[in-house]
């Protein structure tokens, strides 16, 4: 039988606590706050915002949403990322990204305060990371840790390949993997799209993590018996839909699936956790920076 790991199900226990987390910082006089920043026309993009503004209603963190025109200059994103690092009701700053091509994507990283950055991809919060001290994990990594966890994979000792190595998911992931610490001590290989034989790596592994942006590439005939399989791709490919198109991981499923000991599903899987994890995140910023001691999952 092969586990099919409920990431909806997971995300959902996972917000539950973090209620109660709120509900002690509130206690305390802290209502938590997450600015979300959105400079794009794209809709996907737009959907993920406002799902994620959905998610802090829902637990009790407050959302503040601002928008800035895609054709306006950088300095006004910059500007904004600057008021939002002063407000004091602010705990949690998000900008989505991809931001337009004349924004400087590393500057706006640079720009948010770290002890502000709900996504963890400031270099001072990469490099805690990488040091072995997270302050802010990055949240797709960080759920699919909790995912492993949450299906009782034990990632000591284990094999485990990631595909992919951006610096949302891939890179951060791997470091989380081998990490000397609780969902850690993995053996870890790293594919991307020059590695030379990518099926012979993932035929060795005990854990794949799927994060190249490439829809279906990894099937059955690439992986052993018992593998333990978690697909971050969200991929949107042509189908004769309502939408015109339908979601696809980076994993074909049903192959996978007759070889996998346990897998996520796509959609359902690692998506609901990353919007848990960014919630999760704020919490713990909250804490931080008004000294109160909060309880998380
Ligand atoms: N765009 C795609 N994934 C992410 C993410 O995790 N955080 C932000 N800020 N933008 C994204």
């Amino acid at each position: 039988m092969t586990d099919i790991i409920d990431g909806k199900a997971v995300a959902e226990g996972i917000r539950a606590e973090l209620e109660s987390s709120v509900g002690a910082l509130k206690d305390a006089g802290v209502t938590p706050g997450l600015a979300t920043v959105l400079m794009s026309d794209d809709p996907a993009s737009e959907t993920y915002v406002s799902m994620k503004q959905r998610d802090c209603e829902e637990v009790g963190i407050e959302g503040i949403h601002v928008e800035i025109d895609p054709d306006a200059p950088a300095s006004e994103l910059y500007d904004a990322i600057d008021e939002l690092n002063d407000d004091p009701e602010v705990h949690g700053i998000l900008v989505q990204m991809p931001v337009p091509e004349h924004v400087d994507s590393r500057r706006v990283l640079r720009a948010i305060d770290p002890t502000k950055d709900a996504d963890g991809f400031h270099p001072e919060n990469v490099g805690m990371l990488v040091a072995g001290h997270p302050r802010f994990k990055p949240c797709t990594p960080h759920g699919v840790q909790k995912l492993l966890a949450s299906a009782n994979v034990d990632t000591e000792g284990k094999d485990a390949v990631v595909v992919g190595r951006s610096n949302i998911v891939g890179k951060p992931m791997a470091n989380l993997l081998v990490q000397k610490a609780d969902g850690g001590n993995a053996t870890v290989t790293v594919c991307h799209s020059r590695t030379a034989d990518l099926a012979a790596k993932t035929r060795e592994a005990d854990i794949v993590v799927a994060a190249a942006g490439v829809p279906e590439m990894i099937d059955g005939e690439m992986l052993s018996d018992g593998v333990t399989v978690i697909d971050v791709g969200v991929n949107r490919v042509d189908a004769d839909t309502e939408k015109g198109y339908e979601l696809v991981g980076d994993v074909d499923f049903e192959s996978a699936k007759e070889k996998a000991s346990a897998i996520t599903p796509v959609p359902g899987g690692v998506g609901p956790m990353t919007r848990a994890m960014l919630l999760y995140n704020t919490v713990k910023a909250a804490g931080i920076r008004e000294g109160v001691e909060v309880e998380l999952p």
